[in-house]
């Protein structure tokens, strides 16, 4: 009883029942629909193995169990039985085609790259602890969030830039490897508007679990207006406010070596395009301006093995509450759909 509870509990735990959007039972694109498919297909003849293997076992239980006055008896004995065993020998054959084909027909399609010239195409970069996407042929570069048109394949030719990783959204994309070196190509499609939860599937180091980002699907409008927001952030645009303005300049002294505003290809930290956008703070923590400050000043605590807790200014004293929450108050207002565009000036 108390191993059954523990593999139901477990099931409930990984089905990651709880989060919308988070579950490959509830597929909502065409990679992780067509892998639910497969899926089925396997429960289904397993199922069927499951209850004619219990049924002959609960038979043979009765059947033969030993009886009132036969407790002596040597039961009749049999040696070899050719009928019997061409029948437990083709039956598993036939129902692990019944298995391979689908699985393998599904495998092929999903990797097909017909099409993909025409396609969206995004690089994505796995690393200890973050997602980077830069779209190609569009000048933009973001990370954690990434921004898909619904309806449209999107390639993603995958690599990574440290361990190997492996990218999943449950709910529109089938599981892929990220290696270090070789490129991975997969394509996603969300047939609904929403945002979907990513998981790195691969364990790779402390922060494995925190590895999370989000795909979000938007109208083709909403989409091309977020590519022209995008591309015409002016990285220098002078914030609003005082603060903002001195957290710039600190960002720029203590942060700009790593991390980077608008489509420069620098890439040791995330990209903070539009920050000011997004719903979590290292995709994992809540949006809000104190978890931010404490971010800054303590990102191990945080995400333990993350490489900024080896970021100079943690050691040099340079950045203390006062300047990490002016610097806050700056990423905070990082966004290209409201903030000082270069076709604006
Ligand atoms: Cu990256 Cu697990």
């Amino acid at each position: 009883i108390r191993t059954l509870s523990l593999f139901g509990f477990m099931a409930i735990i990984l089905s990651g029942c709880g989060r919308e959007n988070l579950t490959a039972l509830v597929p909502k694109g065409y990679g992780a629909e067509e892998s639910f498919k497969v899926i089925l297909i396997s429960i289904a003849v397993m199922t069927l193995v499951f209850i004619v293997v219990m049924t002959i076992y609960t038979y043979v239980l009765i059947r033969y169990r030993q009886k009132k006055g036969q407790e002596n008896m040597i039961p009749k004995q049999t040696e070899g039985n050719k009928a019997l065993e061409v029948v437990w020998t083709v039956i598993p054959i036939l129902l692990l085609i019944i298995i391979a084909v689908p699985t393998l027909t599904t495998t092929y399609d999903l990797a097909s790259t017909e099409g993909k010239e025409d396609a969206i195409n995004v690089n994505v970069t796995g690393n200890q602890y973050w997602w980077h996407f830069e779209y190609q042929g569009e000048e933009i570069q973001t990370s954690q969030d990434m921004y898909i048109p619904v309806g449209e394949k999107i390639y993603l030719t995958m690599r990574s830039g440290d361990v190997i990783h492996s990218f999943w959204v449950p709910s529109i994309s089938g599981k892929m490897d990220v290696n270090p070196e070789n490129d991975n190509v997969m394509y996603i499609e969300a047939y609904e508007e929403g945002v979907y939860y990513g998981k790195c599937a691969e364990l790779c180091g402390e922060s494995h679990s925190l590895m999370d980002f989000k795909i979000v699907a938007v109208s083709q409008e909403e989409y091309d207006q977020w590519v022209t927001d995008m591309q015409n952030v002016d990285p220098e645009a002078t914030p609003e406010s005082t603060t903002a303005q001195e957290g710039q300049e600190l960002f720029a002294n203590s942060c700009l070596s790593c991390h980077a505003i608008g489509s420069s290809p620098v890439a040791v930290g995330p990209n903070l395009t539009n920050f000011g956008e997004r719903s979590k703070i290292a995709g994992v923590l809540p949006y809000e301006k104190e978890e931010l400050v404490e971010w800054i000043l303590d990102p191990e605590s945080k995400k333990p093995g993350n490489k900024m807790s080896n970021a100079p200014y943690l050691n040099d004293g340079s950045i203390g509450e006062e300047e990490a929450d002016k610097i806050a108050d700056y990423l905070m207002q990082l966004k290209p759909s409201e903030i000082t565009t270069k076709s604006a000036e």
